[in-house]
């Protein structure tokens, strides 16, 4: 039995905003912001656009690309989505605080009337830790068979856009797997997942959880946005980084040409260099598109997934290494028969 991705999709929303864009309100740069992150542009949601709205246009696009290209027999998008057992959001931006999941709100847009549905958040890693998730609850029973697994962010909405150190870094999008059980071997192979809960405070969002709740009355002097320590974040990324991918060659018996291709979180160019020098892993080895998008946290590695997969870069029976780290400190990746 093998958890294969069927198909994939990713939306994007059209309003781009480039370095120079950020320049001409901010005190940064073009050269600083490539130099340091290798950052270009960034894709904003428009105003009134939540996660589960991103999250929605990417799963239905996964679910139509399997339906055009003839990877499913169902022969329309109703009948496809009510085949689905599983919606699975990885988000750290979800559409409400604490509840409804996300999750639940695109079930409902989707059609996907037999799913469960729940979103799984740490941080950035948790496209990687919902990925697993849902493999694991297909394996866990026969009756099971598709899973939509989602990656969705509108990170603008909790930027600092005051604090030149992390507002450059963030971008909005979602992008999106169809799984599905089947018969012979290949699909997720295997996924490592880790977490330093040492680092908690590194990259926190404070308010509004039962830690810090909103009082009556309050006035609110600033938004609740995201606070992060960029150099603590930086140097646990290339640690984890460079041991996950070391740990899953050691472990499944794997040469570096094993692997077509390394899709990292796409936080910063400067960490998957870093990476790439400890392990002496050709450049080219390692997709990356934080060019265009910047860091879209959750949604960043099924983003990459999609365009690797409709561009040809990664094939049937291709093995594929996704690599992350984020928030809580966590980190993990999802080693993929393609
Ligand atoms: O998904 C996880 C999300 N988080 C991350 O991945 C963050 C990981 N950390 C990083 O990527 C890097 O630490 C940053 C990109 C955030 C910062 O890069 P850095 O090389 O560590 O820069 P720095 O914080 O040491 O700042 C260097 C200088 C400072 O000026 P002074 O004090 O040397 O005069 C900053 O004030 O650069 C300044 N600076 C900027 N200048 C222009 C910081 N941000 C900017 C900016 N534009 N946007």
């Amino acid at each position: 039995m093998a958890i294969k991705v069927v198909s994939t999709g990713r939306a994007i929303p059209p309003k781009r905003v480039t370095n120079e864009d950020l320049a001409a309100v901010m005190d940064t740069s073009d050269e600083w912001i490539r130099s340091h992150t290798g950052i270009g542009a960034r894709h904003i949601a428009a105003e009134g656009v939540a996660a589960s709205d991103l999250g929605f246009e990417a799963a239905e696009d996964a679910l139509r690309y399997a339906l055009d290209q003839g990877l499913v027999a169902e022969k329309n998008l109703e009948e496809l989505a009510a085949t689905i057992d599983l919606i699975v959001l990885g988000s750290s931006t979800q559409d409400y605080y604490s509840h409804p999941a996300t999750a639940c709100i695109i079930q409902h847009k989707l059609g996907a009337v037999n799913a469960a549905a729940f979103d799984v958040t740490v941080a950035c890693s948790s496209f990687i830790y919902a990925l697993e998730t849902a493999a694991a609850l297909l394996a866990a029973d026969t009756r099971r068979k598709r899973a939509v697994v989602i990656g969705a962010e509108v990170l603008s909405a909790i930027t600092n856009w005051e604090d030149r150190g992390s507002c450059v870094l963030f971008g909005d999008g979602a992008g999106a797997v169809l799984l599905e059980k089947r018969d012979g071997a290949g699909g997720l192979v295997r996924s490592i997942l880790g977490s330093d809960g040492s680092g908690w405070e590194h990259l926190i969002l404070r308010r509004g959880g039962s830690r810090n709740p909103w009082k009556k009355g309050e006035v609110v002097e600033q938004v609740p946005c995201i606070e992060m320590n960029g150099h603590a974040v930086y140097n646990f990324a290339v640690t984890v980084i460079t041991k996950t991918i070391e740990r899953f060659l050691d472990e499944e018996h794997l040469a570096l040409e094993d692997l077509a291709l390394i899709i990292p979180h796409q936080a910063n160019g400067r960490i998957i260099q870093a990476a790439e020098k400890r392990l002496n892993i050709p450049a080219e080895k390692f997709y990356t598109n934080m060019e265009e998008y910047a860091n879209t946290s959750s949604a960043s590695i099924p983003i990459a997934l999609d365009e690797c997969n409709r561009s040809g870069k990664i094939k049937r029976g291709d093995l594929v290494l996704t690599v992350g780290f984020g928030g809580g400190l966590s980190y993990g990746g999802n080693l993929i028969r393609w």
